[in-house]
C-alpha cells in the first residue's frame, strides 16, 4: 500500500509534501471501497472457531447484558464512555459479540474495549478483581473514521454473554501495561516511539503463576512493517515512487522487567482491510484482522524478583534494524511512527484460601536470564541502470534468537527464527516479500515433575504487488499467500494468543489475488480472488472450513450452516472516488 500511495499520488500530479505522504498512510487499512446497496448489507467477516456463549451445566451464568450501543459519528478522541455491570451469577467466561454496520464504507475494526485501564479482547476474560468482581468504566475507542470524505457512522453493538464453562481457569487479577487513562475516559494504549511505556505495579505474595500478554500491531510507517527497506535505503526510488518506510522488515515486541529483558515477541504480520490491495479482503478479511491475538511472555521466573512488596517497572520497546554502510545489523533504538501497544499481567493463585505468606522485606531474588544477543545475516544488492538510476534493490535479513529466564522453580524459554527476502523492480513499482517466522515458546515447571508446555508458531508470508502506469490510469496488480500456524499444550489459563484454554492447534491459510485500477485517481475499481482454508482443534473439537470469495462475492464456503452463501455479490466496481487521497480514505486524525 505505501507504494500504491506514492505511485498514486505521482501519478496524479499532486505531489504531496513528505509529511502530508505520512500523515495519509495510517488510512490506508481503511478500506477505500464505497459497495454499492442494492439488495441490503452484506457481511465482511474474518473465518474463526465458533465461540461458544452458553453454559454447559445448568448452573451459573447464562446471561447476555448489552454493553454499548452507539452510533460512532465524527469520533475521533471521542471515545464511548459506560458502566460495566457485571452479573450476580457465577461465571468463568465472558463471550463478547460485536457488530458494526456501516452505510457507504468498510467497518475499521481497530477498535479497542478496555475495562478502566485494562484492553480487553473478545475470549479473555475479564475478571477484574480477586476480591471480587468491580464494575468497571467500560471505554470503547472507535477512534475517527469520519471526516468530511468519509461521511458514513458506524453503529455499534456490543454484547456481553456470561457463561460457566467449567474448564476454564481465569487470572485471578489482571493489571495493565497501559497508559491508564480511564480516569479522564481516555482510551489508554500506548504509542510509540514517543510514550514512555513504563508502568509500575506490586505483586501480591500469593501469586504463584504470572503471565504477560502482549498487544501490538503498526500504523502509519510501520502498518506494513513485514516489507520496510533498510533505513539507508529509504531513497533508493524517491524519484520514481518515493520515500520508502525504514528500520527494515524486521520487528521485535520487548517486555522489560526492572530494566531486564523478560521475553521478546516477533510479530504476526497482520494485514488490515484495504492493505496491498483492496480485492483481497472482501468479503472474507484477512487472517486475524478482527481478532488480534495477544502473544505472550511467562513472567513467573521473574516472582522471586517481584514479590518483595516493592513496586516493580514493567515496560514495552518496540525495535527494528539499524544497518550501517559496512552492512552490519543491530538491533534498533527505535522504529518508525507508529505502534500501538498494550500490556496485561495475568496473576494466578494456586491456593486462594491458605493465608497470605509474610511479605515484608522477602529478600528479592533475580531470575537467572540466558539472553544471548540475536544474530542477523543481511545482504543488500542496488542495481543501477546506465544512466544511474536505481533500477532494482533485493534484500535479506535473516534472524535467530534464543531467550531463557529461570527461578528455582520454574522456566521460560523462546527460540525464534526469521527471514525476509524482498526484491524491488522496475525502480520500485514492484515489490515482492517473503518472509517466514517460527517460534517455540516453553515452560518447564522444574519442581514440579518437570510438567512443560509449548506454543509452537509459523507465519509465512509472500506478498507481490506491481503498479503499472499509462497515461492517467494506475493499476495494482497483487497476489499473497499466507498462514498462521499454532500447536499448542495450553497454559495455566485462557490463553491471549490461542483464545482458549488447554490443547489447541490452528492452520489457517490464505492466498489469492488481486487487481486494482483507477483513472486520474478517481473512477476506480478492484477485482479479487481469495481462499481461505481454516482448520482448528480445541477443547477437543475439530472445526474446519473453507471459503472462497471472487470479486467481492461468496465462490465457495464449505460450512452447510453459513449464510454467507447466496449473498448478493455486490462487486467492488464503480467506485467514483473523487481524489487518490480520499480513495485512500486519508483522514483527519493523526495519533503521535
Ligand atoms: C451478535 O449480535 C448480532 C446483533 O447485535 C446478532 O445478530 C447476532 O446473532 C449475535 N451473534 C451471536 C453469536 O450471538
Ligand atoms: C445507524 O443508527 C442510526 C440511528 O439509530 C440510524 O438512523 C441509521 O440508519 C443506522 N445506520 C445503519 C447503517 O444501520
Ligand atoms: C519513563 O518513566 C519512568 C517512571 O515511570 C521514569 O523512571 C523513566 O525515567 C522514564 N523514561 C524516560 C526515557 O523518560
Ligand atoms: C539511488 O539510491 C541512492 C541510495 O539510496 C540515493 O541516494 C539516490 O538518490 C537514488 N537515485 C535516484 C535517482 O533516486
Ligand atoms: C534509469 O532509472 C531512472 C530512475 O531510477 C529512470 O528515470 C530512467 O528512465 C532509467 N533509464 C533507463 C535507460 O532505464
Ligand atoms: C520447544 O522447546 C522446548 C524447550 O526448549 C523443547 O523441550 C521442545 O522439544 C521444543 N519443541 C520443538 C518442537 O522444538
Ligand atoms: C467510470 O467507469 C465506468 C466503468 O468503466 C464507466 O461506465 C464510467 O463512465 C466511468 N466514469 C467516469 C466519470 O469516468
Amino acid at each position: 500500500m505505501l507504494l500504491l500511495l506514492y505511485c498514486a499520488l505521482f501519478l496524479s500530479g499532486h505531489l504531496p509534501t513528505a509529511s502530508s505522504v505520512h500523515w495519509g498512510l495510517g488510512y490506508n487499512r481503511q478500506s477505500p471501497l464505497q459497495v454499492p446497496n442494492p439488495t441490503g448489507p452484506q457481511e465482511v467477516f474474518q473465518v474463526y472457531h465458533p465461540v461458544s456463549f452458553t453454559s454447559k451445566e445448568s448452573h451459573g451464568c447464562n446471561t447476555e447484558i448489552l454493553l454499548m450501543e452507539h452510533v460512532f459519528g465524527a469520533s475521533y478522541g471521542k471515545p464511548f464512555v459506560g458502566n460495566y455491570q457485571p452479573p450476580g451469577c457465577e461465571f468463568d467466561t465472558v463471550g463478547i459479540n460485536l457488530t458494526v454496520t456501516s452505510r457507504g464504507r468498510q467497518f475499521d475494526r481497530l477498535a479497542l474495549m478496555y475495562l478502566g485501564d485494562t484492553e480487553v479482547f473478545r475470549t479473555s476474560t475479564a475478571e477484574p478483581m480477586a476480591e471480587g468482581i468491580e464494575p468497571q468504566k467500560l471505554i470503547f475507542d472507535l477512534g475517527n473514521l469520519i471526516s468530511d470524505i468519509y461521511t458514513g457512522s458506524f453503529n455499534v453493538t456490543l454484547t456481553a454473554h456470561f457463561s460457566y464453562q467449567e474448564n476454564a481457569r481465569t487470572a485471578d487479577i489482571i493489571l495493565p501495561i497501559s497508559a491508564a487513562n480511564s480516569l479522564s475516559n481516555s482510551p489508554s494504549a500506548f504509542h510509540v516511539p514517543g510514550d514512555n511505556t513504563t508502568v509500575q505495579h506490586r505483586i501480591p505474595a500469593a501469586v504463584s503463576r504470572a503471565i504477560v500478554s502482549i498487544s501490538a500491531w503498526g500504523q502509519s510507517q510501520e502498518e506494513f512493517w513485514w516489507s520496510n527497506g533498510f533505513s539507508p535505503d529509504t531513497e533508493d526510488f524517491k524519484s520514481t515512487v518515493g520515500e520508502l518506510s525504514g528500520f527494515s522488515p524486521f520487528r521485535e515486541i520487548q517486555l522489560y522487567i526492572d530494566g531486564i529483558l523478560a521475553g521478546v515477541i516477533w510479530p504476526f504480520p497482520v494485514i488490515f482491510t484495504g492493505g496491498v490491495a483492496p480485492g483481497f479482503w472482501r468479503p472474507i478479511v484477512g487472517i486475524d484482522s478482527f481478532d488480534l491475538r495477544q502473544p505472550e511472555i511467562d513472567i513467573s521466573p521473574f516472582l522471586p524478583l517481584l514479590q518483595d512488596g516493592q513496586e516493580h517497572s514493567f515496560e514495552i520497546h518496540v525495535r527494528g534494524l539499524d544497518i550501517t554502510a559496512g552492512g552490519i545489523a543491530t538491533l534498533s533504538d527505535a522504529v518508525g511512527s507508529y505502534w500501538v501497544i498494550t500490556g496485561n499481567i495475568f496473576l494466578f493463585i494456586d491456593d486462594k484460601d491458605s493465608p497470605a505468606p509474610l511479605v515484608m522485606n522477602r529478600e528479592s531474588e533475580a531470575p537467572r536470564v540466558n539472553a544471548p544477543t540475536p544474530r542477523f545475516t543481511i545482504t543488500r544488492s542496488l542495481v543501477q541502470n546506465q544512466t544511474g538510476g536505481n533500477e532494482s534493490l533485493a534484500y535479506c535479513v535473516v534472524a535467530e534468537r534464543s531467550f531463557s529466564a529461570s527461578s528455582p522453580r520454574l522456566s521460560w524459554s523462546q527460540t525464534l527464527s526469521f527471514a525476509n527476502h524482498g526484491i524491488f523492480n522496475q525502480q520500485g513499482c514492484s515489490q515482492v516479500n517473503q518472509q517466514h517466522t517460527s517460534g517455540n515458546f516453553s515452560t518447564v515447571e522444574l519442581e514440579d515433575n518437570s510438567i512443560s508446555t509449548s506454543t509452537l508458531f509459523e507465519y509465512p508470508l509472500v506478498v507481490s504487488s506491481t503498479y503499472g502506469t499509462t497515461g492517467n490510469e494506475l493499476t495494482i496488480d497483487a497476489w499473497m499467500e499466507r498462514g498462521l500456524y499454532i500447536e499448542a499444550t495450553g497454559g495455566p489459563g485462557i490463553s491471549t494468543y490461542t483464545l482458549t484454554s488447554g490443547p489447541s492447534q490452528l492452520r489457517s491459510s490464505q492466498s489469492g489475488t488481486a487487481h486494482y485500477q483507477s483513472v486520474n485517481g478517481g473512477n476506480s475499481s478492484s477485482q479479487g480472488d481469495t481462499m481461505h482454508d481454516f482448520e482448528s482443534l480445541r477443547n477437543g473439537k475439530l472445526y474446519k472450513r473453507s471459503v472462497r470469495a471472487v470479486n467481492g462475492g461468496m465462490a465457495y464456503d464449505s460450512d452447510p450452516n453459513s449464510k454467507t452463501m447466496g449473498s448478493p455479490s455486490h462487486g467492488l466496481d464503480g467506485l467514483g472516488r473523487d481524489s487518490v487521497r480520499s480513495m485512500l480514505g486519508r483522514g483527519p486524525r493523526h495519533l503521535s
